[in-house]
């Protein structure tokens, strides 16, 4: 954590989530705008992810959970999925040196087997070489959908009990989530102006601050970043408490 950093953005560390989670939209509207193709704004989308991840590290977040591609986002042109796909690709073949470098802990959440069998290899060596870096947790669902995720860790929990590797308890269930391990969300924010969930963390959310804002993902810097998290600052949590 940078301590000048926060207070040169008016942030104060106490007053920080813990686990931010992003959903990454309106890429393909701020390449319209501009008369450009969408896959240049997935590519600008690419550039706010080295800063914003940069950003959570001198901020001193703990964790960071982007969402990158959703298990509905196949129904897009096989062109755009390509795009996507070669751009996550280039993603973890540029930057996990990096990341590792400044102690960044890299995981994936999402259905690999539905990945490009090179893909799910690139993963699973950044995966393998970050493992034991403690400064910030960044995770990258692709392949990701909420229900997914909860088929997933409900057909894994119900053969464990049947088979007697587990007991009959929802933190059992929890560890067969694909965030098992990661910290509850405390703040989900969606970009570009749509307002909804969209498959992302149905089950981690339940008790997450919702923050959203009207600018595209190609423009979320790290100064509207700064102005997300002085929001969550000032947010009441009671859990349904008083
Ligand atoms: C977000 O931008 C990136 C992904 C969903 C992969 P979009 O591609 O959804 O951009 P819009 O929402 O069409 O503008
Ligand atoms: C959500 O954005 C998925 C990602 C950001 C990866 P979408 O653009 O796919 O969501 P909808 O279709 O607007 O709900
Ligand atoms: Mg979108």
């Amino acid at each position: 954590m940078d301590k000048e950093k926060l207070i040169q953005y008016g942030l104060e560390e106490q007053l920080l989530p813990k686990h931010v989670a992003i959903i990454m939209d309106g890429n393909g509207r701020w390449a319209k705008k501009r008369l450009m193709p969408r896959s240049y704004g997935h590519k600008k989308g690419v550039e706010r992810v080295r800063e914003i991840v940069r950003a959570s590290s001198f901020f001193g977040i703990q964790a960071i959970t982007l969402y990158a591609f959703s298990t509905e986002n196949w129904k897009r042109p096989k062109e755009e999925v390509g795009v996507l796909m070669s751009l996550l690709t280039q993603y973890l073949q540029s930057e996990v040196k990096e990341l590792h470098d400044n102690g960044v802990r890299f995981r994936m959440i999402g259905h690999r087997e539905g990945l490009s069998p090179s893909l799910q290899e690139l993963i699973k060596n950044a995966e393998d070489k970050t493992r034991e870096n403690t400064t910030l947790n960044l995770t990258v669902a692709i392949n990701y959908g909420g229900r997914d995720e909860l088929d997933h860790a409900a057909i894994a929990f119900a053969k464990d009990v049947v088979t007697g590797q587990c007991m009959l308890d929802s933190k059992e269930f929890q560890k067969r989530l694909y965030t098992a391990g990661l910290p509850e969300v405390d703040y989900l924010i969606r970009t570009s102006g749509e307002q909804r969930i969209s498959n992302f963390l149905l089950y981690q959310a339940a008790y997450a601050e919702l923050y959203f804002t009207d600018i595209y993902w190609p423009d979320f810097d790290t100064e509207q970043y700064a102005k997300a998290l002085k929001e969550f600052a000032v947010r009441n949590r009671r859990y349904g408490g008083l």
